[in-house]
């Protein structure tokens, strides 16, 4: 067969995707960065989130693009149809779920980061150095010791899913990697979580091959921490009955209500019984920063295996998570494989091999370091700690206004950033309520004042604020609650407006 193509074929000009003309491409480079600083500049002056207009939805439908528009027009369809549609969460008031804000010095790191464009499951090159430095500030920040492992990933998913995964590794008493868990006639591997354990748990033992049902749900108590007799008397009840337990899960920080379980108490247990201690702290780690709150997470440092989000309560753009893992081998042994085209050698660009690769699942990964580097080194660590603090204040702040209004109800114990509330008219049923304050959120959402998101706690709808945004300010949560008591009582007043909710 002859080649598709041949030396003659290279006749110049060869391409590239380089511009043309690097000084036009300057000229043009420069007017987004203008463009996008203003657009920053000017956050406020826009609605915290807007519905897409059907046209602009539609518009999206575009046929393959087989010929070049240029990166102008490019440009010019992101201004004007996806910049002003995201989901919010770089605005003063927006509280939804728990998502950063991102910061214009960790955008220009990003940039940054994709210019220099390193390919980080290691090499021989200062990015990988960066990475490493990165994680020995954070493994001094949550105390873990100077010998432990870690590595970046794409956010608190991954990072907990690691951390899961070298935990089974660890202790399941046989080699689940060569073996997996398929036809494995052992005891049956289980772990547990409190019941207000975030999505990913489930999403990992599914993935791990555990099994939905290997996740023991813990109950928790009246402040939504891990009832811990009941894990005592689950661990021994499932001893009992012939299974294995292998870890707990620990939170510092639900995604409902803030609440952090008793992690000294939870490590003890797990010392005791031989477990596996894992904590998320996807965003409630990060009080580790401040001195006044640390003491809260007190017990986060004895865990096996740490997950966190710097994309959180470190404002930072996404993506960028962290897993920390007590004993590096038994991480390494969890991940390590070995690729026969990436030979060790002590020397050119492959010298320190990938241990990048050997931390986690993937192989290429993104230069996200550097926004973490940058942003620490810009800001400092003190800074953060008082914008955490700050979030936790403005909670309390909102705690207090919600109690001094009659018609506002706080639905659970809010000890660090995340506030569940509802609207709650005098005389109201269960049902109505939760009707009406369903409807209340969708239209302050759409109003485009705020946007908070929600959650159900004993079956009662909540408003749910959950702050870790570094622009807000406490004006903003009282054009919250202003903006909730008057979509409130228009809606509970309304009898079209009542019936539909209840629809
Ligand atoms: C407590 C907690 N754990 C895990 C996650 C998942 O993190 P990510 O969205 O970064 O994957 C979240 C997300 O909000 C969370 O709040």
């Amino acid at each position: 067969m002859s080649p598709l193509y041949t030396f003659s074929d290279l006749r110049p000009p060869e391409e590239t995707l380089d511009p043309a003309d690097w000084e036009q491409f300057r000229k043009f480079a420069h007017g987004v960065v203008n463009d996008t600083i203003s657009f920053l500049a000017t956050l406020r002056e826009r609605g915290a989130w807007a519905a897409m207009p059907e046209e602009v939805r539609a518009s999206f439908n575009e046929p393959l693009p087989l010929e070049p528009a240029g990166a102008e027009r490019a440009y010019a369809d992101f201004v004007e149809r996806v910049r002003p549609y995201p989901n919010g969460n770089l605005h003063p008031r927006f509280w939804g779920w728990v998502q950063g804000t991102g910061t214009p010095v960790a955008m220009l790191a990003d940039f940054l980061a994709s210019a220099l464009n390193p390919h980080m499951a290691g090499f021989n090159q200062a990015p990988a150095l960066v990475e490493e430095q990165v994680l020995s500030w954070l493994k001094e920040l949550m105390r873990f010791p100077r010998d432990s492992s870690g590595v970046l990933v794409s956010g608190g998913s991954m990072a907990n899913l690691i951390g899961l995964a070298v935990a089974r590794t660890a202790k399941a008493g046989f080699d689940v990697r060569e073996h997996g868990l398929q036809g494995y006639h052992g005891p049956r591997l289980v772990f547990y979580a409190s019941s207000e354990t975030h999505g990913w748990c489930r999403k990992a033992a599914e993935l791990l091959g555990l099994g939905n049902s290997a996740l023991r749900r813990v109950p928790v108590d009246a402040n939504y921490r891990m009832d811990l007799e009941a894990l005592r008397v689950l661990i021994e009840s499932d001893r009992r009955e012939a299974m294995q337990p292998f870890c707990v899960v620990g939170n510092a920080g639900t995604i409902n209500t803030g609440a952090t379980d008793d992690l000294g108490a939870l490590a003890r247990v797990c010392r005791n019984e031989n477990l596996w201690f894992h904590v998320d702290g996807a965003f409630g780690a990060l009080t580790r920063l401040s001195e006044n709150l640390r003491g809260i997470v007190d017990g986060i440092e004895e865990a096996d295996s740490l997950a966190f989000d710097l994309h959180k309560w470190m404002y930072l753009p996404f993506e960028v998570g962290c897993v920390l893992v007590r004993d590096a081998p038994a991480h390494r042994r969890t991940f390590a494989a070995s690729q026969t085209y990436f030979g060790d050698s002590d020397r050119g660009t492959i010298a320190g091999g990938l241990p990048f690769a050997d931390r986690g699942i993937e192989l290429t990964r993104s230069f996200r370091a550097l926004k973490v580097w940058m942003s620490l080194k810009a800001h400092g660590v003190k800074k953060f700690s008082r914008l955490i603090e700050q979030n936790v204040a403005q909670a309390q702040y909102l705690v207090e206004r919600i109690g001094s209004e009659q018609e506002l109800e706080l639905l659970a114990p809010a000890p660090l950033n995340v506030v569940c509330f509802r609207f709650h008219p005098l005389q109201s049923s269960e049902p109505r309520l939760n009707s009406i304050n369903k409807e209340l959120l969708l239209r302050l959402q759409e109003s485009g004042v705020a946007v908070p998101s929600s959650t159900v706690l004993d079956g009662k709808f909540a408003i749910r604020v959950a702050v870790t945004n570094h622009r807000s300010r406490r004006a903003d949560f009282d054009a919250l609650l202003a903006t909730v008591l008057k979509l409130g009582e228009a809606i509970a007043s309304d009898p079209v407006a009542s019936e539909a909710a209840c629809g």
